[in-house]
């Protein structure tokens, strides 16, 4: 196994994607449109997204065994990225996500794990080198936080977690003392710091700086980002689009940070690519699809 400049350890899942009007009520039921079937999952999208970008990427993480599996993993080939610690779970299903995307863009989603759930601390270890010598190790919560943290330990690089999707439960400190750099939305810092109201650019800085990690970047939305050091807390603005579909602007949003870090750039400067990849993703369909290449955003921001 040779060295990834970006390792992600985290899920691959198949979205089942429905465009609808609104997302339903409790107790509603709405009309979509065709049923989509696309490549995703915030590991997987995030490892996609780093290769389109120009990154050399591994991607650790668990699919099923049935045909999902294959649609999966030739997603990950396509775009070049080492798939030696992708592991086949015999008698498991793949993870899925149930997506409904609203006429505004925004979404719904339902993950079931399946292999993603199996994902443990043998599999970061028989990872050796494409966690232990990668330039950034990429986390997610979508996988068991035993293999997370693991992960984070194993790690020789940068550790950056994205904690979504936002943790029902405090992350573990031996977690949280692994991470250089922490990406959560607004959702996930208020339930990281068990903030009740809406969390906007003074707040997220206040919140950001309680949390026991020294570099947090916080994702706003169409607000773009807020990032937050002991030295400095620089709002950096995201350009205005009008978006189709909001799945994996996250998602690429980190693997954005990440691609900037490994080109030698201050978080800063890191967060400013990030939102631009972020707001480009948001202006195509379906997750995997939706990822931009360099040339990709400029066109589509222009
Ligand atoms: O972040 C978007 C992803 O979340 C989707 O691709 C879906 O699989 C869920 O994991």
């Amino acid at each position: 196994m040779t060295a990834s400049e970006i390792t992600i350890v985290g899920s691959a899942n198949l979205d089942l994607v429905v465009d609808v009007d609104h997302v339903p009520l409790v107790g509603e039921t709405v009309l979509g449109g065709d049923l989509r079937r696309i490549p995703g999952g915030k590991g997987a999208n995030q490892a996609v997204a780093a290769a389109r970008l120009g990154r050399r990427v591994a991607m650790v993480g668990r699919v099923g065994d049935d045909d999902g599996a294959t649609i999966l993993r030739a997603a990950l080939e396509h775009d070049g990225i080492d798939t030696t610690a992708l592991v086949t779970t015999s008698g498991s299903p793949n993870g899925v996500a149930l997506i409904a995307v609203q006429a505004d863009g925004d979404n719904a989603i339902v993950v079931s794990p399946g292999a993603n759930a199996r994902l443990g601390a043998g599999d970061i270890d028989a990872a050796g080198s494409l966690v232990a010598e990668a330039a950034v190790v990429l986390l997610q919560l979508e996988v068991p936080v035993e293999a997370v943290g693991a992960a984070a330990r194993a790690a020789g690089g940068t550790v950056i977690l994205n904690p979504a999707p936002a943790p029902v439960s405090a992350l573990p400190d031996d977690l949280v003392d692994e991470v250089d750099v922490l990406v959560p939305n607004q959702t996930e810092l208020a339930l990281l710091t068990g903030f009740d109201g809406d969390v906007d650019v003074e707040i997220a800085t206040r919140l950001a700086r309680s949390l026991p990690v020294s570099a947090v970047v916080v994702t706003l939305g169409a607000d773009g980002a807020m990032v937050v050091t002991a030295a400095e807390a620089v709002h950096v603005p995201a350009p205005t689009v009008a978006p189709v579909d909001t799945t994996a602007a996250g998602d690429s949003f980190c693997a954005a940070l990440a691609d900037g870090l490994v080109r030698g750039e201050t978080l800063v400067d890191a967060t400013r690519w990030a939102v631009r990849v972020g707001a480009a993703t948001t202006l195509r369909r379906g997750a995997q699809p939706s990822l931009p290449t360099p040339d990709e955003v400029d066109r589509l921001l222009r």
